[in-house]
């Protein structure tokens, strides 16, 4: 396996409109859509730059990862996603090498996707997502 695309870069943001807007003053981009993504608590918006996206996720409660991260960190980079052919594929070789994952199985994510978490203590201090985008 190995990375096909930067598929977007995560932006934590505690106003969803707000910063809807600022992307749209500032850089004259505006979201393809908007989307409820329940089982990761978040409303996430979905701007096109270029064949990636930016990601505006907003927490739907405080008491959720994205939550506490803005409560703990305040706004900012959250995480970044790489698009990959297999997720099954992806993390079995992960595991296969010990590397420290969030999810050893995949789950939903917006766009119809499947996705899976790395650890950020397992390279770079970094949240990865890994996405297998629909057919
Ligand atoms: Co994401």
């Amino acid at each position: 396996m190995k990375l096909l695309n930067l598929d977007h870069v995560a932006i934590a943001v505690s106003d969803l409109n707000a910063a809807i807007e600022g992307y749209a003053d500032r850089y004259h981009v505006t979201p393809l859509y908007r989307e409820v993504v329940a089982e990761q608590g978040v409303e996430e918006a979905m701007i096109p730059v270029g064949g990636s996206y930016v990601q505006l996720i907003t927490p739907l409660h405080p008491e959720t990862p994205v939550g506490r991260f803005l409560s703990k960190r305040g706004e900012g980079l959250h995480h970044v996603a790489y698009a990959v052919s297999s997720i099954e594929a992806a993390l079995e070789h992960l595991s296969a090498i010990g590397a420290r994952l969030i999810d050893t199985t995949p789950r939903v994510g917006g766009r119809g996707t499947r996705i899976a978490f790395v650890h950020p203590a397992d390279l770079t201090g970094t949240l990865v997502e890994l996405v297998e985008l629909p057919e």
